[in-house]
């Protein structure tokens, strides 16, 4: 896809005494093909920027540019090609997934949405090839999401984000929820995908590790605020933010500790 673009973006939820702030003049880019890091603690406008970026919430001031071109100003048809375009991946997949629909249908179904007059046989060659995308065999159809396991459920997810055959995918901490030893096999799936279908990334999270294994550039997000933004080597070894130095530093207290624990 086009290069994606926040201008100086502010979002505020609710009015009065009770508005949050939750994003201040945020600028961001995200590259064809490319991965851009957003990471930030709980509560830092993480997933409120996720979904501005995929043009499914408003917001007060500042731009959303896709290719050069102002998303306010698309009509009907370029919006529903760029919903065609885009889609998410949220961090609990069991959140994702109708509990009443077996794994077939769960992925079949952004299909239904965009693609309504897909012949039936076409629709369910492509939610297969999907399946086999993410890594799932196509054998599990028609499991319901509580006879997966975790792992399983989140690649699920992935399914259904990459049927549509979308260019840019919004990952909102995508192994969050997940065990350490499954962790870094979906991390491999999401970097595949990436190279087989050109896609670009918008890679929320707080897991530096996660950021190491896709992210090229990152945005560091404190409060609501842009305080870095950087090719993610060098913030990384030299983090010109306080913000930032802490949470680095906080990441490797946490991982001498588990070594430690480990030994
Ligand atoms: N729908 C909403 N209504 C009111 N406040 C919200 C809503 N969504 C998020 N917020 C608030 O906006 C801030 C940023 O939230 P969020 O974008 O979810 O952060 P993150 O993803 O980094 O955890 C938080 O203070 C959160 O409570
Ligand atoms: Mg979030």
């Amino acid at each position: 896809m086009s290069t994606l673009v926040l201008e100086d973006v502010t979002k505020t939820y609710g009015q009065g005494a009770n508005a949050v702030e939750a994003v201040r003049g945020v600028s961001l880019s995200v590259e064809p093909g490319g991965t851009l890091g957003l990471i930030g603690e709980s509560g830092s406008g993480k997933s409120t920027l996720g979904r501005i970026c995929l043009g499914a919430e408003a917001f007060d001031r500042g731009r959303l540019l896709v290719g050069g071109e102002d998303f306010a100003g698309f009509d009907r048809e370029r919006l529903a090609e760029f919903r065609r375009r885009t889609s998410i991946v949220l961090q609990e997949p069991e959140l994702a997934l109708n509990p009443r629909r077996t794994l077939g249908q769960s992925v079949t179904e952004p299909l239904d949405i965009h693609f309504p007059r897909l012949p039936a046989a076409e629709r369910h060659a492509r939610a297969e090839h999907a399946l086999e995308l993410a890594h799932l065999d196509p054998g599990l159809w028609d499991r319901y999401p509580r006879e997966l396991s975790g792992g399983q459920q989140q690649r699920a997810g992935i399914a259904r984000a990459v049927v549509t055959e979308p260019e840019f995918v919004v990952l909102d901490e995508p192994t969050a929820s997940l065990d350490l030893s499954v962790r870094g096999r979906i991390l491999e799936t999401l970097r595949e995908l990436q190279e087989r279908l050109g896609l670009s990334y918008l890679l929320i999270t707080h897991d530096m590790a996660t950021v190491s294994a896709l992210a090229q550039r990152v945005v560091v997000l404190y409060k609501g605020v842009a305080v870095e933004t950087g090719e993610w080597r060098e913030v990384r070894a030299n983090p010109a933010d306080e913000y930032t130095r802490k949470l680095l530093s906080a990441v490797l207290r946490v991982r001498t500790t588990g070594t430690t624990d480990r030994a």
